[in-house]
């Protein structure tokens, strides 16, 4: 996958192709170092908030290759994949089936512009409203969200959403680095200003990825030039070191005090619930 030169979320991800080695792809993008320890950090998140999911009726929107929404539909939920890339909600379809999961279903659908036609109880995304850059295009998303909420629903997202400093400190290094995911860095105020009007109250938030500044560090620390930083991003397994790995565990192992009372707001992924009524 080449970068694109001016990123747009529409044609950035819909074009973007799932990898061949399907065993490597639990996230879309998952083949680097950098995002295995996140699919682990949130692997372990996902499995402490179950309970939100269990035999509820739930909308995954942008599910990726659709781990999440596979996890879900395992624990008894009814559950519609969607996500704006054909080939990603084909893949999630061919693992729905091949583990017999009835439950879940995919549709192919871009949040900014539509919305399914059923309500939901609870409406997940992981990572997604973070790549959508455009202010409009944004606020169109989280409406369709709204919009496609039951009574007493519950939005639950997990995007980035440091404090504003953080946030902004952040957009500025990464508006010098396009041309990976272009991302938007949101706080989490910000989410609270958009849900409240319209109309959603916010519940609480758990932080996810407290060793950030670390791992964030150690990865720019890694990757001296910009072509290497985009290599640290995508490379495999195969190809990390041990001193890679076991930094990473490191980092693992700070995460776990990521909702401790005091420092959990300085996480830089969040875990954020909001509700209707
Ligand atoms: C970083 S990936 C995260 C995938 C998945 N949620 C996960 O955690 O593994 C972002 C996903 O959002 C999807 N996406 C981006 N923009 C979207 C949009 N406007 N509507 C629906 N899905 C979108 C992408 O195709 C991609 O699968």
């Amino acid at each position: 996958m080449g970068p694109i030169k001016e990123y747009s979320n529409r044609e950035y991800w819909r074009e973007l192709d799932v990898e061949e080695d399907e065993s490597r792809w639990d996230i879309v993008g998952s083949r680097g170092l950098y995002f295995n320890y996140y699919k682990e950090l949130f692997e372990k998140k996902l499995n402490s908030l179950l309970d939100y999911f269990k035999n509820k009726k739930v909308l995954e929107v942008g599910c990726g290759k659709g781990k999440w929404s596979l996890l879900f539909a395992r624990n008894q939920a009814e559950v519609l994949a969607t996500d704006i890339n054909p080939n990603m909600v084909k893949f999630c379809k061919k693992q729905a089936k091949k583990e017999n999961l009835a439950g879940l279903k995919v549709a192919v659908l871009d949040i900014t512009r539509e919305r399914p036609k059923e309500k939901y109880d609870v409406i997940f995304t992981s990572t997604v409203l973070q790549h959508i850059c455009e202010e409009d295009m944004f606020e169109c998303a989280i409406r369709n969200m709204v919009l496609s909420l039951k009574s007493r629903g519950k939005i639950i997202l997990i995007e980035t959403a440091a404090p504003r400093p953080i946030s902004r400190l952040l957009q500025k290094i990464a508006d010098k680095t396009k041309g990976i995911q272009d991302c938007s860095y949101r706080s989490l105020s910000s989410y609270k200003k958009i849900f409240r009007k319209y109309g959603l109250k916010f519940v609480s938030f758990q932080g996810v990825d407290l060793s950030f500044p670390l791992s964030y560090g150690y990865m720019i620390a890694r990757s001296r030039s910009k072509k290497n930083w985009k290599k640290f991003f995508y490379q495999t397994r195969h190809t990390q070191t041990r001193a890679d790995k076991l930094l990473y565990r490191l980092f693992l192992l700070i995460d776990t005090f990521s909702d401790v009372f005091l420092v959990r707001n300085l996480s830089l992924h969040k875990v954020m619930i909001f509700r209707e009524g």
